[in-house]
């Protein structure tokens, strides 16, 4: 009767582990399929903001360097405004826009304008900061 119940426990423990290693398996195959997927309006963003907007801009979004963070700023703004800033700000300042006005007054330096900068383009670039301001923001 004992022998019996000891293989009947071996049987069980056995058959249990299969089914966690099979988990297991398929779990870390989820978590690769997840990390290899590729956001390409995040790289195109990247890479514009690598190229015109890192030398002056937090590249962790957070910081002020040069010139204010950009974390967040989607929140703050619309997307009009944005734009038209990033292509021109000095042109928004000399029309009276009163929140370049107020950026200005602040005394930092003055933002290139860029106005090859389509809204393909600024899409990408305003998507990309707030992606990675989300990753970085917890862990500062
Ligand atoms: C030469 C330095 C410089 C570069 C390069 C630059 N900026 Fe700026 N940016 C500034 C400064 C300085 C300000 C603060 C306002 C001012 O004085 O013009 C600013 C302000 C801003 C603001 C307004 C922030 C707010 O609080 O409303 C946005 C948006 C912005 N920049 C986006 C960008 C983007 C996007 C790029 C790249 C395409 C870029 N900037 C490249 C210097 C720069």
């Amino acid at each position: 009767m004992k022998k019996h119940y000891i293989s009947i426990s071996i049987i069980a423990i056995i058959f249990f582990s299969f089914i966690l290693y099979k988990n297991f398996i398929s779990n870390n195959e989820f978590k690769e399929k997840k990390t290899i997927q590729v956001d390409g309006k995040y790289n195109i963003g990247k890479r514009i903001y690598e190229k015109y907007c890192s030398s002056c801009h937090d590249k962790k979004m957070i910081e002020y360097a040069t010139a204010p963070p950009l974390g967040g700023i989607t929140k703050r703004r619309n997307k009009e405004w944005l734009y038209s800033y990033t292509r021109n700000s000095y042109q928004m300042y000399k029309d009276g826009d009163s929140i370049a006005i107020k950026l200005r007054s602040e005394n930092f330096g003055l933002m290139t304008s860029f106005p090859m900068l389509n809204n393909n383009k600024l899409d990408a670039v305003y998507y990309y900061i707030e992606k990675e301001y989300e990753k970085n923001k917890n862990t500062e």
